[in-house]
């Protein structure tokens, strides 16, 4: 683990978007921007509820998750050929790459789109050939992982599952997003054991607004690698623990936490408590044109708040790497890679 040299706070914020980094936690239909709903609306000849892209912008002021998440489908509502999702992942990509971003392992929401007539095929081809083109063009990596919704039935997500099988080379893992209160990661049981059977890297959304059981649960149940905010387990020491012990990445999304209102203010974030406490903790987006702000406003906005140190910023771009779902040999080349740019900052 290289030892960072203590820097000057007003340097900060340049090691932090220097910094080569890996996201983890990115909803592609999160990176949908208004202009870009405007214009594939616009394309696909469909009204718009909103005047413009300004009236759109401000109905984002949400509660809670479930306040974002019903306009947070609508915004999706645009996407219908495969070059609308191709657009659309084309987007974050070069911005990612622009953050400094070399690996990312992207989050979809098939149900969204099936539900509205929309092949599976349409949605997965579309986002695996943004991810092919990209890495030509800018050499970012990008896979992508499968989410359920767990508003719906266990039963709709093995449909899905099913309908998923044949594009299955175009995706590494399935998740489980949207509303978690009410619906804990043991009633997607069965379905997360039979991804697991067949080779799937397992995710889950537990301890955003849901309690520390959700977590266990996602561990012990669903068996999953990581988990995605998680930010809830301090609330259990032991739970602490053992995400410590095991070295169970978390994807931490500072600024979809502090927009959903899981903390009020940037300030009271419990990053630093995580990192302090052994934890693999990461940083990311979650939905970056909801919440304002790609993964390098997340780690600038968020070190200015708390006060975290050049080491956590270190800690959590070597975390990022280590928790992602790439070979080993991978994994060192990268961290090498930070680690020379940093050699190179000082
Ligand atoms: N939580 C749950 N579901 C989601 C989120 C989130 O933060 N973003 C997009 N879908
Ligand atoms: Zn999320």
């Amino acid at each position: 683990m290289y030892q960072v040299k203590p820097i000057a706070p007003d340097r900060l914020p340049a090691l932090l978007r220097l910094m080569p980094k890996a996201e983890l936690h990115i909803h592609i239909e999160g990176s949908l921007e208004p202009e870009l709903i405007f214009a594939l609306a616009q394309r696909n000849g469909l009204s718009l509820p909103y005047a413009d892209v300004e009236a759109l912008r401000r109905a984002y002021a949400f509660s809670n998750l479930q306040s974002f998440l019903d306009i947070y489908y609508a915004g999706a509502s645009v996407l219908i050929h495969e070059q609308d999702f191709y657009d659309m992942a084309r987007a974050y990509l070069l911005r990612a790459a622009a953050d400094n971003v070399l690996h990312t392992e992207i989050f979809f929401d098939p149900q969204t789109h099936t539900a509205r007539g929309v092949s599976l095929d349409t949605v997965i081809n579309g986002l695996h050939r943004a991810c092919v083109d990209a890495r030509t063009e800018t050499g970012i990596s990008a896979s992508l992982i499968l989410c359920f919704l767990r508003h719906l039935s266990e039963e709709e997500a093995f449909a899905t599952l099913e309908q998923a099988l044949p594009l299955r080379d175009k995706f590494i893992g399935v998740g489980l997003d949207s509303s978690e209160l009410g619906h804990p990661p043991e009633k997607f049981a069965r379905v997360f054991a039979r991804c697991r059977e067949l080779g799937f890297h397992l995710v889950a959304h537990a301890g955003e607004e849901g309690p520390a059981s959700y977590i266990w649960s996602a561990l012990d149940v669903l068996k999953v690698e990581r988990i995605d905010h998680g930010v809830r387990c301090v609330q259990d020491a032991l739970l602490m623990q053992r995400l410590a012990q095991d070295r169970i990445p978390l994807t931490v999304c500072p600024l979809s936490n502090l927009k959903l209102r899981v903390f009020e203010r940037l300030a009271e974030h419990n990053l630093g408590q995580l990192l302090d406490a052994g934890l693999a903790a990461t940083v990311n987006s979650d939905d970056p044109a909801y919440f304002g702000g790609y993964i390098n406003d997340n780690f600038v906005q968020t070190f200015a708040a708390t006060g975290l140190s050049a080491q956590h910023a270190y800690t959590l771009a070597r975390n990022s790497f280590e928790a992602s779902f790439i070979d080993a040999s991978a994994k060192r080349g990268f961290q090498d890679q930070l680690d020379q740019v940093l050699e190179s900052f000082f």
